[in-house]
């Protein structure tokens, strides 16, 4: 049973493989969180919080005389608001008059088998045969009529804790939720390190940490998609938190939108993490007897460092969370046709990029922006999802069938959200984006965003992709999302609900999601956000790989894959092979490090190879040749990450191992590179102690304890940028 509730001690229980997570009912109903971390015996953790009687904390009424019982410094589960804790609180509603506070206190309770039921948004599920178990626990707060459904999906096996929230208006009066956090952590210390990913287009997801100290630190987004600009994904860990040593949390936040997480350093330095959707701009009204649901988050522990904590994300997220058929299935290598020619094509130079492509081994092309409605240039034609004739020279059908028939599958580009001013579609409906009524609407990329919160909109955008889909032969859709939302005001919703939009967006877009991407099993879904500006969870739930980066640089990519690596496996990483000078950054790293770099993820190419010259085209031969044969090795054996690219300046080494310990890859590239340069070490990591290893190319055999703790010498002679794979087999 991974859940128990010990009646004697009012306490519950949730244990996973290696963690417990318990929680008390207080003497006058609160929910007490106790403790998160290793497991520990069933005990009574009473004795962890010592009453204290501090000046300025207010007490309940019910708590009578008693001084020492105050929400300003107990951990709670789930805060309550304005009722004495002035942390960052998990709910803000108004209620009545006006009156906002608001005190849960336990109601009753539910463990019923399997996984959470979510309902509208993607959440993670259990695999057939496997035990999950679900806790409900409903705060009631009867003045206010307000009820919390906490649940807590337990996956034990996994080492994971499903957790989210549903409030429901219970009283005679409708009322506004305007914060809820879908989990709230209280830890009863605060000297812990802070790591988050932020960045920007093109620089996506690096890696920052720092320490937790006084005050409030949030990182979040309000731009309507997750962002290029802090991904949904948090640690907090011990100060002597290493890859390989110490303890350290999770907390990853299934949702796409507008998101907020916090980690706060107390008056008595106890700390409260909150994660859910960022309050800033929100606001949804609920009815009575209405509900809202938020979105889940996955919580983790590991009490041997950063590695484990990612393995353990990698795994759920590739098995648990993403719905495709893909998540199984092998990936084909494809050839993307964006930095091959951007918008500079018609058929004829597409087919002969796609006949090189098969030449080179590549299994699927991939035709990018351009094909459609008059589109020339990216200030025109999103919203008309008719293939442009006169620039292809044919239908997408028969060019479909033409790349069929090389031996390729074949691909293309949609931004279904997305409304440009010069199209068919904002001619017919004007009113179909988010726009401000008697203000001229902001663009972005010269386009406008349609407004997902109506029903109407989502059902153009259905039958729009599915009428392409249906149509023509397509394996593979790249699904993008290239600009911030600004003015989120639907013309369909009343003032005192245009809080909801951005929300209501996010269920529309799982709603599309649910009626094209769903509907589609056989075909392939990467998700795109202007490169890595939606690359979160709930978008691995419907589409198994997501592009990277628009920066195709493999020196930036690095970073980019390291910090990605945290909470996201490989097979969920596009990684392309691209030409140099590189387009972004100018840089010219050789085609064998692009490869290398390429292949810490789903490898492709975006580049035209009718430019390339017969030698470099044997050489991406054999690039696929070699991805193809350590296929599952790659995507699917346990990540390592060997150096730090912030930390080590000289070299950037990571590994793959496979489960049975057998086969492992080893992959580094120099970063910099001085005269008469040290000779270096990379230690490896994940192997059989007790086992030999042969690496292909060397001599002689090694055992897994030499080249865990003393390592292996970094090739001398590779200059800077070149890189090396080194393949080890046990002998
Ligand atoms: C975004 C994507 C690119 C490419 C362009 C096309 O920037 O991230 O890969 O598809 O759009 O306009």
């Amino acid at each position: 049973m991974a859940i128990r509730y010990n009646a004697d001690t009012k306490t519950f229980i949730l244990e996973t493989k290696n963690s417990s997570y318990l929680m008390k009912v207080s003497r006058y109903g609160n929910l007490l969180h106790l403790y998160y971390g290793g497991r520990v015996p069933d005990e009574d953790l009473d004795y962890l919080i010592i009453p204290a009687d501090r000046g300025f904390s207010p007490n309940p009424n019910e708590a009578g005389n008693d001084r020492t019982f105050s929400l300003d410094s107990l951990p709670q589960e789930f805060s309550t608001s304005r009722s004495g804790d002035y942390r960052s609180s998990s709910m803000e509603i108004v209620w009545g008059r006006g009156a906002s506070s608001w005190s849960g206190k336990v109601a009753g309770y539910e463990i019923y088998p399997g996984a959470p039921k979510i309902k509208g948004m993607p959440g993670l599920r259990a695999l057939p045969g496997e035990e999950a178990e679900t806790l409900v626990i409903r705060l009631e707060d009867p003045v206010s009529g307000f009820e919390a459904e906490l649940s807590y999906g337990v996956f034990e096996e996994k080492d994971v804790i499903a957790r989210s929230v549903m409030v429901i208006n219970r009283g005679e009066e409708a009322a506004r939720l305007e914060r809820v956090m879908s989990a709230t952590l209280d830890f009863m210390e605060s000297d812990y390190d802070l790591i988050y990913f932020s960045g920007r287009h093109l620089m996506e997801r690096g890696f920052r940490r720092i320490p937790v100290s006084d005050g409030i630190h949030a990182i979040g987004s309000s731009r309507g998609a997750s962002s290029h600009q802090y991904n949904p994904f948090a640690i907090v860990c011990e100060k002597n938190c290493t890859e390989d040593y110490g303890q350290c949390w999770g907390v990853s936040l299934v949702y796409s939108g507008c998101f907020l997480m916090e980690a706060e350093k107390d008056q008595f330095g106890q700390m409260r993490v909150n994660a859910g959707i960022n309050p800033r701009g929100f606001s949804f009204q609920l009815e009575p007897g209405a509900a809202f649901q938020a979105p889940q988050t996955v919580l983790t522990w590991s009490g041997k460092g950063l590695t484990e904590l990612s393995h353990i994300y990698h795994r759920i997220f590739r098995e648990n969370l993403c719905r495709s058929p893909y998540r199984k299935n092998t990936r084909p290598v494809l050839l993307n046709s964006w930095e091959a020619a951007y918008f500079d094509f018609d058929g004829e130079k597409i087919l002969s990029i796609a006949k090189e492509a098969v030449d080179m081994g590549v299994d699927l092309f991939v035709l990018d922006d351009g094909w459609f409605g008059c589109r020339d240039n990216d200030d025109a034609a999103l919203g008309d999802w008719t293939e442009n004739r006169k620039k292809l020279g044919m239908g997408l059908c028969e060019l479909s069938e033409k790349i069929h028939a090389m031996g390729l599958e074949f691909g293309i580009w949609v931004e279904p959200e997305m409304v440009s001013e010069e199209s068919e579609l904002y001619r017919r409906h004007p009113d179909w984006c988010l726009r401000e009524p008697g203000r001229p609407p902001v663009r972005g990329r010269y386009q406008l965003v349609l407004d997902l919160s109506r029903r109407d909109v989502c059902d153009y955008i259905i039958d729009a992709m599915n009428s392409v889909l249906d149509k023509a032969r397509i394996e593979y859709v790249k699904w993008d999302m290239n600009r911030s939302i600004t003015e989120a005001w639907s013309a369909l919703l009343d003032r005192n609900r245009q809080g909801e939009v951005l929300h209501r967006y996010i269920l529309g877009l799982y709603y599309v999601m649910d009626q094209v991407i769903l509907r589609h099993p056989d075909v392939l879904f990467c998700g795109c956000g202007g490169g890595g500006g939606r690359f979160d969870p709930a978008m691995l739930y419907y589409q198994p790989q997501i592009w990277c980066s628009d920066n195709t640089d493999a020196v930036n990519r690095l970073k980019i894959q390291y910090g990605t690596s945290f909470a996201y496996p490989v097979s969920s990483m596009e990684a392309h092979v691209s030409v140099c000078p590189n387009h972004q950054t100018g840089r010219t790293t050789p085609l064998n490090t692009r490869g290398i770099v390429a292949m810490d993820g789903i490898f492709g190419y975006e580049l035209d190879p009718t430019k390339m010259t017969g030698e470099e085209k044997e050489e991406c031969r054999e690039q696929i040749r070699f991805y193809k044969k350590h296929y599952r090795l790659i995507t699917e054996g346990d990540y390592y990450r060997l150096t730090s690219p912030y930390e080590n300046r000289y070299l950037t080494a990571w590994q793959q191992v496979s489960q049975d310990r057998k086969k492992s890859l080893v992959s580094i590239v120099i970063t910099d590179k001085e005269g008469n340069d040290a000779q270096r070490y990379v230690k490896l990591k994940g192997l059989d102690p007790d086992g030999f290893y042969r690496i292909e190319g060397w001599k002689g055999k090694y055992s897994g304890k030499l080249l865990m703790n003393v390592g292996i010498p970094v090739p001398g002679g590779l200059s800077e940028y070149e890189g090396i794979q080194l393949l080890l087999k046990m002998a």
